[in-house]
C-alpha cells in the first residue's frame, strides 16, 4: 500500500512541476503574430487520416483559387505536411512525430484533416490525440467555433479554452491501484484570463452585448470556481459587454430551448464542456460535417474541421462522399486570420448558398447526395459568380421574412 502511495505522490509532484513550469512560461509569453508583416506567409496543408485526406484536398483548391494572386506573387506559399497518419503515429510511438512537429513550426498557420484519436482496446496503441497534442505543443489555447442558423435566429461564437481542463493531462492519469484511477483537471488564472479575454474583446470588437460563461463551478469546484470568478474579474473590464454564467447541463437543454437559444450569442467555457456544446451547437446547424474550427495561439494558428476521421464511411468505401464544407469553413476562418478578411467574408456567403441556401444541392454522405467533389465545383462556381453578394442578400432577406 505504502509504495502505491508513494508512487502517486511521485507523479502528482511531476505534474505539478510541469505545470508551474507552464504558468512561467505563460507569464511571458510574447504579443501576437502580426500577418501583415510577414511574408511569404506559410499555411502547412496536412491531411490526416480517414476521410481527412480527401476532404482537405478539397479545402485546399478553394484556398488555391482564392489566393490565386498571393500565390502567383509569392505572398502565400503551401506547404504539405505528410506523416500525421495514424499508421506513422503508431509506428513511432507518439502523438505527433518529431519531425513532423518540426515541419508544422515551419509554418505559420495549418490547415489540417481530422486525425484518429485512439482509445484502449484499438487495434492501435493508445497514444494521446494528435489533436490534443498539437494544441498543447504549439500553445494553441483559443478554440473558436462559429454556429450559424440564419432561420432560426442563431449566431453563435464559441471560446472553447484549448490547452487546460481536462483534455491537457487527460493522458496523465494514473491508476494509483488496480482498483483506484485518478485523473488530473487544471486550470490556471493565465490560461483562463486569456480565453476569456479573448471572448470578450471578441464581443466588444463585434458590438455583441452577450456573452455567456459556461462551467460546472456549483459542483467542480475549485478548477470551474476559478475559470467563473476570472470570468468575474475580466467581465469589469467590459462593462459595455453584458455577461452571465450558466452550467453546462442547462446549457445544453437551452441550446435546444427554441424560446431562449438565439439569445445567446458569445459562449466561453473550459476545454471539455466547450467540446461537448459546440457538438451539440453543430449538429443544429446541420450536422459536426458543416462546422469548422479555428485553434488560436499567438505565434501559431491551426484550422480543422470540429468532427473526427469517419473510419466507418472509409470502411464502407463512401470516403468521396464526406462532405467537405467543414473543412472549407475553417479554410474561411484560416483567412480571416491571416488578414485576408474580404476574402474570408466571401467564402462564407457561398458557404451559406451552398449549404444553407440552395436546398437542391444534398451532401447526405452516400451515393445518394452529391460527392465532395461535386460540391466543391459547385462552391467554385459560385465563387466565380459576380452577383454572389447580391445572391447571397436576395437570400438572407428570404429567410428573414
Ligand atoms: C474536437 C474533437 C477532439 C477533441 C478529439 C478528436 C480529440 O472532438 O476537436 O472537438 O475532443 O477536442
Ligand atoms: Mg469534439
Amino acid at each position: 500500500m505504502k509504495e502505491f502511495i508513494e508512487n502517486a505522490k511521485k507523479h502528482f509532484e511531476n505534474i505539478i512541476i510541469e505545470q508551474l513550469a507552464r504558468i512561467e512560461q505563460l507569464n511571458s509569453q510574447k504579443d501576437w503574430m502580426d500577418f501583415s508583416t510577414i511574408s511569404p506567409i506559410v499555411i502547412g496543408i496536412v491531411g490526416g487520416d480517414g476521410i481527412g485526406p480527401e476532404i482537405s484536398k478539397h479545402a485546399k483548391s478553394v484556398l488555391e483559387f482564392l489566393l490565386k494572386e498571393q500565390i502567383k506573387n509569392n505572398k502565400v506559399q503551401f506547404k504539405t505536411i505528410e506523416g500525421l497518419t495514424i499508421e506513422n503515429r503508431a509506428r513511432v510511438l507518439k502523438a505527433i512525430p518529431d519531425d513532423v512537429l518540426e515541419e508544422l513550426k515551419d509554418c505559420h498557420v495549418i490547415l489540417k484533416g481530422p486525425t484518429t484519436t485512439p482509445r484502449k482496446g484499438d487495434k492501435w496503441p493508445n497514444i494521446e490525440s494528435a489533436n490534443v497534442s498539437m494544441r498543447r505543443e504549439l500553445d494553441l489555447f483559443a478554440n473558436v467555433r462559429p454556429v450559424k442558423v440564419p432561420e432560426l435566429d442563431i449566431d453563435w461564437m464559441f471560446f472553447r479554452e484549448n490547452t487546460e481542463g481536462a483534455y491537457v493531462l487527460g493522458s496523465k492519469g494514473i491508476n494509483v491501484t488496480d482498483d483506484l484511477a485518478v485523473d488530473f483537471k487544471v486550470i490556471t488564472t493565465q490560461g483562463s484570463e486569456r480565453i476569456i479575454r479573448l471572448a470578450f474583446e471578441y464581443a466588444k470588437n463585434n458590438n455583441i452585448n452577450k456573452l455567456t460563461v459556461v462551467t460546472k463551478a456549483n459542483v467542480v469546484k475549485t478548477t470551474d470556481g476559478k475559470f467563473l470568478s476570472i470570468a468575474e474579474r475580466v467581465a469589469k473590464d467590459y462593462p459595455e459587454v453584458e455577461w452571465d454564467d450558466w452550467y453546462i447541463d442547462i446549457m445544453t437543454a437551452k441550446l435546444i430551448d427554441p424560446a431562449r437559444r438565439s439569445q445567446f450569442k458569445v459562449l466561453v467555457a473550459p476545454n471539455l464542456y466547450g467540446d461537448i456544446i459546440t457538438d451539440e451547437a453543430a449538429q443544429i446547424q446541420g450536422g459536426v460535417g458543416t462546422a469548422g474550427s479555428a485553434n488560436i495561439g499567438k505565434r501559431y494558428a491551426m484550422f480543422e474541421a470540429i468532427h473526427g476521421s469517419a473510419p466507418r464511411m472509409v470502411e464502407e468505401g463512401r470516403i468521396q462522399f464526406a462532405d467537405p464544407s467543414s473543412m472549407i469553413k475553417a479554410a474561411s476562418l484560416l483567412l480571416n486570420h491571416i488578414g485576408y478578411v474580404n476574402l474570408s467574408r466571401k467564402l462564407d456567403m457561398a458557404l451559406d448558398i451552398c449549404v444553407v441556401y440552395e436546398k437542391d444541392f444534398k451532401m447526405t454522405g452516400r451515393s445518394n447526395g452529391a460527392t465532395g467533389e461535386q460540391f466543391t465545383q459547385y462552391l467554385l462556381e459560385t465563387l466565380h459568380d459576380d452577383n454572389l453578394e447580391k445572391k447571397w442578400s436576395t437570400f438572407q432577406a428570404q429567410t428573414k421574412k
